[in-house]
């Protein structure tokens, strides 16, 4: 996944670097390095570890005015180490290449360059890259570039300087994110927009198979066949600060505090006077009159947000849904039936599996509106319509706001497809969505349950399992709740359906297991209870989360968190923040880098 960063302009290029790469790190953070072209000479430096060791290795060295690029790697081909760390070079270390991607014919391409003399010293995939723009390469840069990439197969986005071109990055980009941010006398390119915000605000982004040239006054872009290509800048309008921590201790704790405000923004995007409008995403009379099915697919957190959708729209608009994982879904042959809306999920709208089953699902005739979080982004782009949550942007690895606001976006989805089907009569519908308007004022309410999770957290966190439990919407509700908890604090957790434990996993459960059970489905609150009993006799430790006024029995659990009363349907939205609440502190509790957890990256662009 790794970040990059390039830099042309008037300041000292070290800093700009480093500080772009701190934004960057949520893409990888096991190895960083820098390429300044200073004085009319290629300096690389890069190290194994965390971006601090790379910033004490620069510590003092000071570059006003130079090019450079700068990298952190998520390693894919070859361990962390110094000699796989970017930025490559070529044999006589003129050319610095820093890479986000996987070149998939990269074998083939260093066989072919070794038997032509080249010495590798890497593992990387990345390496042949910095070897075959040397070999394109007869006095003119982005001439070489262009046909370097002509020969890769597979994922790039690529920064490349060279001491004999002292002014210029050359950026190139397939099926991997960069933007280029265009300032007053300096630009700049990046994995991600937040790594150049301080600079400027006005963003370019570069299309699959262009090349540019980046130089402080200027910023050329040239299409697949060398012509130039015209490109409007996009103004971002959110605020450096978003990026920031703001005083919370870590990411994931300020991004859980921002899930009120990114759900009403999610919801107020497309909601005035108690009705939703998405009819500018396609979901309107004329496609429920055809619709035969509708497709969801996502991966990790946004395919939890998916399966909360396939509850929902099942049971609003009564019409049959398919809720896939996208890495498998593009390889099952799946079957796309006339009128099917595909409804694809993606926070940072990078995810190489949910991209390309995206494509394959357009290639087999569906209708696509996208769920996505980061504008511009390539499925953003790509997709036949976007339905933008208002997340702002979402650091720590472990996504919770922008998950909040895909359940919103899925549930505008549902209320929609629930009222131009007539399956939901205006009664109805006008009073689920006063019941999801108030949902953001509801979740202030349960953001104060974080003390009594956190001392909770205090006493369970040397457990080495944990097992999450509920039914129906309850049960998908857990799988969330445990994918968080073992994502970020390494404990062992499962998420099952409360009433399939007794067909065999129950015999994990014994005296002091926890259980975290979720009984917030009222007409399945007393099967809940039963299951919540079963595990008790079986000495487990029980957390139940349930509505406020819920009778949950004193005897069965250890610890009960309440929450505010609202509509069955909507507890999911409710009851996923304490869960989040208990994985933080959990993590806290065992001391480790919640915001980074080990080997994970916050938008995974390779398959
Ligand atoms: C877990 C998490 C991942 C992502 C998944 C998809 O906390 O963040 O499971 O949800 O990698 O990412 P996006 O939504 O960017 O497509």
């Amino acid at each position: 996944m790794c970040g990059i960063v390039g830099y042309a302009g008037g300041r000292d290029v070290v800093p700009v670097l480093l500080n772009g790469l701190k934004k960057l790190e949520y893409r990888g953070y096991d190895s960083a390095g820098l390429a300044i072209v200073a004085g009319g000479r290629l300096e690389v430096k890069k190290t194994k570890g965390r971006l601090g060791a790379l910033c004490s290795l620069m510590e003092g060295r000071k570059a006003p005015g130079a090019v450079g690029i700068g990298h952190t790697r998520w390693a894919t081909h070859g361990e962390p180490s110094f000699e796989n760390s970017h930025p490559h070079t070529n044999c006589a270390g003129d050319i610095a290449v820093v890479h986000n991607g996987i070149i998939e014919n990269y074998q083939k391409l260093k066989k072919w360059l070794q038997q032509e003399g080249v010495v590798f010293v890497s593992e990387t995939d990345t390496e042949v890259v910095a070897h075959l723009i040397n070999r394109f390469y007869e006095g003119d840069l982005l001439a070489a570039v262009k046909a370097a990439v002509s020969h890769i197969e597979g994922s790039y986005a690529l920064g490349v300087v060279s001491e004999k071109h002292p002014d210029m990055i050359v950026a190139a980009k397939k099926d991997s994110p960069l933007v280029i941010g265009a300032g007053r006398g300096e630009n700049l390119i990046a994995s991600d927009i937040p790594a150049i915000l301080e600079y400027t605000r006005d963003v370019l982004f570069l299309e699959d198979r262009e090349v540019a040239v980046i130089t402080r006054n200027a910023v050329s872009i040239f299409d697949e066949y060398g012509m130039p290509a015209e490109r409007e800048a996009y103004h971002v309008d959110w605020d450096a600060a978003q990026a920031e921590k703001g005083g919370y201790e870590h990411f994931m704790i300020k991004e859980i505090h921002e899930e009120p405000r990114a759900m009403a923004d999610t919801l107020m995007s497309r909601c005035r006077d108690g009705m939703i409008d998405l009819s500018d995403i396609g979901i309107d009379e004329a496609l429920v009159r055809d619709i035969s099915k509708v497709g969801i697919v996502a991966c990790g957190t946004a395919y939890h947000a998916g399966m909360v959708g396939k509850y929902i729209i099942e049971k609003l608009a009564r019409i049959p849904v398919e809720a896939d994982i996208a890495s498998e879904f593009r390889y099952r042959d799946p079957l796309i039936v006339p009128g099917q809306l595909m409804i694809i999920i993606s926070q940072s709208g990078e995810t190489a599996d949910t991209l390309a089953a995206m494509r394959e699902a357009k290639k087999r005739g569906a209708k696509i509106a996208a769920i996505v979080n980061v504008v511009g982004s390539t499925i953003a782009r790509e997709a036949d319509a976007v339905l933008y949550t208002h997340a702002g942007p979402e650091i720590a690895v472990a996504s919770t706001k922008a998950y909040n606001t895909q359940l919103m976006a899925i549930y505008m989805i549902a209320l929609e497809l629930g009222r131009l089907s007539g399956h939901l009569d205006t009664a109805d519908y006008q009073r689920y969505v006063q019941g999801l308007n108030r949902i953001p004022a509801l979740m202030n309410t349960v953001l104060q349950t974080k003390d009594q999770i956190s001392r909770f957290a205090s006493q369970q966190f040397s457990q080495s399992s944990v097992f999450f439990i509920g039914r129906g919407l309850d049960y998908v509700l857990s799988m969330e709740a445990s994918l968080k908890l073992k994502e970020i604090s390494y404990v062992h957790s499962e998420a099952y359906a409360a009433g399939e434990l007794k067909h065999g996993t129950i015999a994990l459960i014994e005296d002091g297991t926890l259980v975290v059970a979720t009984a917030m489905q009222r007409s399945l609150f007393d099967k809940t209870v039963s299951n919540i009993k079963e595990v008790k006799a079986r000495g487990a430790r029980v957390l139940a989360v349930c509505f406020e006024g819920s009778d949950m029995p004193a005897d069965i659990a250890d610890e009960v968190i309440r929450l505010p009363e609202t509509d069955d349907i909507f507890a999911p939205l409710l009851a996923v923040t304490p869960m989040q609440l208990f994985a933080y502190y959990m993590t806290v509790e065992k001391g480790f880098d919640v915001d980074k957890p080990r080997n994970l990256a916050k938008s995974v662009t390779v398959e």
